[in-house]
């Protein structure tokens, strides 16, 4: 019996030994074979249990046991070392194995539609101008056509800078613009017919927020001023960007409506298939005469069209997003989908 336990100490000597040399995964898997293997040391051990006398058994049993749980803890030990000290194996570093990829950031889907917007009509031939944020009330109402005691002054429906509004010691007038249309001022001021330009720009309103309605959303502005321009030239660059954009069989509608800049003048409806009703995209119409002098543009002898559409709205409508708040969130499990 003796010898059987100092064969028992031998082999649990020399495997705590060997393995405390082993310093790599090769070196490991030789020792696993070895010892642990179905040929291995400790399975030789166990057959001693076969030849051992009956009386003798529970004992050398729980011996065995004993040294087979020791040297098989040791392994695993000494498998979480090799691996944390990063020793490569015999055959070097797996260079082919992909490595960790960090997560990368991407546009945001409405600039990303700016983009597919501003491409579309760059290749109908329209530049892209942009113009202040911050306006005066030359650009943002007067040239536009809004007289002094119009509704659209209302400073409920303005985010006005400036305190004490016709006050004539607050200083000069100062608001966010609520339109993108400011733009076709300060272009028609800059730069002489013929003019085809879209203006993607940021606006700001005091709206109550809801599914389709946010204090600052994005419009984008088209402005056409030559020779011989009619509603006909806006109609048609209208539904050609609709159905190039949403698809061929997109249903477009054109409302008659009032704005003080255009005349005449329509709105443009498009229809949501999942909310099963007509969503307006926008404003549109012929820049009104008055607009035009004020830019000093000769209405006898230029006209132009003009419109002014919610891009958040037509995102919502390309990509079947159902409420406009998503834009804003910044929640990536949303933006991580475009
Ligand atoms: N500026 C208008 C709005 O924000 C939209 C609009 C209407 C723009 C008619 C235009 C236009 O250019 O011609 O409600």
């Amino acid at each position: 019996m003796s010898s059987i336990d100092d064969q028992i100490t031998e082999v649990s000597s020399a495997a705590l030994a060997e393995l405390a040399l082993a310093a790599s995964p090769d070196a490991l898997e030789s020792f696993r074979i070895k010892y642990l293997g179905t040929k291995g040391k400790l399975k030789d051990m166990m057959s001693l249990l076969g030849k051992a006398p009956k009386q003798d058994k529970p004992l050398l049993g729980q011996k065995l046991n004993a040294l087979s749980t020791t040297v098989k803890a040791a392994f695993e030990a000494r498998q979480v070392e090799v691996a944390a000290t990063g020793a490569p194996s015999a055959a070097g570093p797996d260079v082919t194995e992909p490595g960790d990829r960090p997560p990368l950031g991407r546009r945001h889907i409405l600039m990303q539609v700016v983009s597919e917007l501003t491409d579309l009509f760059a290749r109908m031939g329209f530049a892209v101008a942009s113009g202040p944020e911050v306006e005066d009330d030359f650009h943002n109402f007067i040239a536009l056509n809004i007289p002094q005691a119009h509704p659209a002054r209302d400073p409920l429906d303005n985010f006005y800078l400036t305190t004490g509004i016709g006050d004539a010691d607050a200083g000069p007038l100062r608001l966010l613009r609520t339109q993108t249309s400011t733009v076709q001022i300060r272009v028609m001021e800059t730069q002489p017919p013929p003019i085809r330009v879209v203006i993607p720009g940021r606006v700001y309103r005091p709206d109550t927020h809801d599914d389709t309605h946010l204090s600052q959303f994005h419009q984008l502005e088209a402005l056409v001023v030559d020779t011989h321009v009619t509603f006909v030239d806006l109609k048609s660059t209208i539904l050609q960007f609709v159905k190039a954009y949403f698809g061929p069989n997109t249903r477009v509608r054109f409302r008659p409506s009032f704005f003080p800049f255009t005349e005449p003048s329509a709105e443009v409806d498009v229809w949501f298939e999942d909310k099963n009703r007509w969503i307006e995209l926008g404003g549109c119409g012929m820049v009104h005469p008055n607009v035009l002098r004020a830019c000093k543009i000769d209405p006898e002898e230029f006209s132009g069209w003009a419109f002014g559409f919610g891009i958040e709205r037509i995102a919502m409508r390309k990509y079947g997003i159902n409420n406009i708040r998503l834009f804003v969130e910044n929640d990536v499990r949303f933006l991580g989908q475009f």
